[in-house]
C-alpha cells in the first residue's frame, strides 16, 4: 500500500522518534512514524507481570535531565521519589556484608584514600570533556587507546579501589567489562551526567520515577500523533537521493523529503539502503555495540528491608547482582526490589536454566537483605538482549578507539537521512533525556532546512 507523501518519515517510536515527530508536527510539517513493534516506547515498557506493575526498561529521572523533565511537565506527568531512608549495604571482596550511610563505601582507609584520589583525577578530566564533542579533548586520542581497566591500573595499585570505580561506569552504566571500552568512553559517560559524582550518586541519578511509569512519555506523545504512528511496520528499505526518500515496510511505502532514523545504531544495518550508506557510516556503525544487563524485579508482600533499617540501596562489585535498590511502585503496599546483573555475569547466568538463574540471582541479592529475599511473590527478569528490535541494554557504546576515530560523524546526516537516538547523545547519553534531546535536535535541523528550502523556492 502506498501512503500519501509526507514531509518527514520517522523510523522508530521510542522517546527520540516520537519527540522528533511531535516537534515536526508542531512546526507545521507532515509526519509518519513507522514502528516495528506492536507497541510504542522501545526501551520504555511498563507491564503487568503476575499482578505486579513493572517497568521493564528505563524508569529513573534525575534533576539534570532537563529535557526529560520539560517533557514530563508538558505531558502533565507526575513523579515520585525513590525510597532511600535507612542504611545502605556494601558487600566487599571477602563476601562480608557491611551497612553504611553516606556516599563512600565502607572500605579500608587506604582504599578509601585511593578511591578519593581516583575520583578527583576523573572529575578533573570530566570537567574538560564536552559531552557533545569528547573527541576534542586535548588527550582524546591517547585516552581512547587505553581501556578503562588499564587506565585505572595506571592510577592506583589498589584493586578494590579500581573495582569500585570501574563498577560505576562498566557494570552499572555501559554494562560492558572495563577492558572493553576506553577511558575516553568512560569520561563521556560521566560528562553526560554533568560529573562523575553525579553519575555514581544514586540519590542523584536514580532520583525519581514517573507515576504510571516512564513509558507514559511515549504513550502520550503517540496518542497526540494519532494515526500518524503505525505499529507493526518494520522498515526494511530506504531508497534515497539528495531530494528525498522512499521508505518501505512489508506493508506500505511512503515518500518523504526527510527521514529520521530513530532506532538504536546497532539496528541501522537491518535496513537495506539504496544507494548504500557511505563507507564512513558502514565502518562507524560496526564499532558501536550494545551492553548487556539483566534487570531483575522481585516483589514481596511487604518492603521487609525497611523494617530492618535498610534503604534498599546495595552494592557489591564482586556479587553476581552488583547493585540493587528499593523499587516499590507508587501507592503499592507491597515492596519491590530491583537488581542488576551485568555483562560477563549476565553471560554466565544466561547459560543456566531459568530456575538455577533465579536461584543464583536471589541468593546474591540475599547477601544484601537477608534470607527473606529468597521468597518473592513475583519474580521477573528483563532480557533486552533477546529483543529483536533492541538487542541489548542499556544502550550502545564504542569499542576501543572508536569514539575518537568515528565520534565526529556519529550524527552526520546522509542525504535526507538524519540519526536520532539516546545512544548518540552528549548530555543524557544512554538515557531518555538524551533520546529527547536527539529527537528535538534533528527536528530543529529539519525545520531549518525546510525554512531555507521554502525561501529559495519563493
Ligand atoms: P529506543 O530503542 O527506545 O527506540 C527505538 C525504536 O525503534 C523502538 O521502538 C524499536 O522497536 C524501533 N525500531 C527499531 N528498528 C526499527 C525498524 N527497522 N523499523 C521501525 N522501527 C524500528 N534511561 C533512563 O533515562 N533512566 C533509566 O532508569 C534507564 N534504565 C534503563 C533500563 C533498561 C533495562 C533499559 C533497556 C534502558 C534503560 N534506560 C534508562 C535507557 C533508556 O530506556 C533509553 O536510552 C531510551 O529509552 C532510548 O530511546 P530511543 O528512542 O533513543 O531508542
Amino acid at each position: 500500500m502506498t501512503e500519501p507523501d509526507r514531509d518527514v518519515v520517522v523510523v522508530g517510536a521510542g522517546a527520540a522518534g516520537l519527540t522528533a515527530a511531535t516537534r515536526l508536527r508542531a512546526a507545521g510539517l507532515s509526519v509518519l512514524v513507522l514502528e516495528a513493534r506492536d507497541r510504542v516506547g522501545g526501551r520504555l515498557w511498563t507491564q503487568d507481570v503476575d499482578g505486579a506493575t513493572l517497568e521493564l526498561g528505563g524508569q529513573w529521572v534525575s534533576s539534570d535531565q532537563t529535557a526529560l523533565i520539560e517533557t514530563l511537565d508538558e505531558l502533565g506527568l507526575e513523579t515520585y521519589e525513590r525510597y532511600r531512608e535507612g542504611e545502605s549495604v556494601y558487600v566487599g571482596p571477602d563476601g562480608t556484608s557491611t551497612r553504611y550511610t553516606g556516599e563512600m563505601f565502607p572500605v579500608p582507609p587506604a582504599t578509601e584514600a585511593a578511591i578519593d584520589a581516583l575520583v578527583e583525577r576523573l572529575e578533573a578530566l570530566v570537567a574538560q570533556v564536552d559531552p557533545d564533542r569528547p573527541w576534542e579533548h586535548p588527550d582524546a586520542d591517547a585516552l581512547d587507546r587505553v581501556s578503562f581497566e588499564a587506565w585505572l591500573a595506571e592510577q592506583t595499585p589498589d584493586q578494590e579501589a579500581r573495582d569500585n570505580v570501574a563498577l560505576f561506569i562498566a557494570g552499572a552504566m555501559l554494562t560492558k567489562p572495563p577492558h572493553a571500552f576506553s577511558a575516553l568512553q568512560a569520561l563521556l559517560m560521566a560528562a553526560s551526567a554533568g560529573s562523575f559524582s553525579n553519575l555514581v550518586d544514586p540519590d542523584f541519578i536514580l532520583d525519581r520515577r514517573v507515576v504510571g511509569g516512564l513509558q507514559s512519555v511515549p504513550l502520550r506523545l503517540a496518542e497526540r500523533l494519532g494515526d500518524d504512528v503505525r505499529l507493526g511496520q518494520p522498515v526494511r528499505e530506504i531508497a534515497w537521493s539528495d531530494v528525498g526518500a522512499l521508505v518501505r515496510t512489508p506493508d506500505l511505502a511512503v515518500r518523504a523529503r526527510h527521514v529520521v532514523l530513530a532506532v538504536p545504531p546497532v539496528l541501522y544495518s537491518r535496513i537495506s539502503y539504496s544507494p548504500p550508506l557511505p563507507r564512513r557510516q558502514h565502518q562507524l556503525h560496526q564499532h558501536l555495540s550494545m551492553g548487556l544487563v539483566i534487570k531483575v524485579h522481585a516483589v514481596y508482600e511487604t518492603p521487609f528491608w525497611r523494617d530492618l533499617g535498610l534503604s534498599g540501596t546495595a552494592f557489591g562489585p564482586y556479587e553476581v547482582c552488583h547493585e540493587a535498590y528499593d523499587n516499590t511502585l507508587h501507592g503499592d503496599p507491597r515492596g519491590t526490589l530491583v537488581g542488576f546483573v551485568s555483562d560477563r555475569n549476565a553471560d554466565d547466568l544466561f547459560a543456566l536454566d531459568a530456575d538455577e538463574r533465579r536461584e543464583r540471582i536471589l541468593t546474591s541479592m540475599s547477601h544484601y537483605y537477608g534470607p527473606q529475599t529468597l521468597e518473592p511473590s513475583v519474580y521477573y527478569e528483563s532480557d533486552w538482549g533477546s529483543e529483536e528490535w533492541t538487542r541489548g541494554a542499556y544502550a550502545a557504546s564504542f569499542d576501543l578507539g572508536g569514539l575518537h576515530r568515528y565520534g565526529p560523524d556519529l550524527r552526520t546526516p546522509v542525504g535526507p537521512i538524519r540519526f536520532a537516538c539516546s545512544d548518540l547523545a552528549g548530555l543524557g547519553y544512554q538515557h531518555v533525556d538524551g533520546a529527547i534531546r536527539m529527537g528535538a535536535l534533528v527536528a530543529d535541523q529539519i525545520v531549518q532546512t525546510e525554512k531555507h528550502r521554502t525561501e529559495r523556492t519563493r
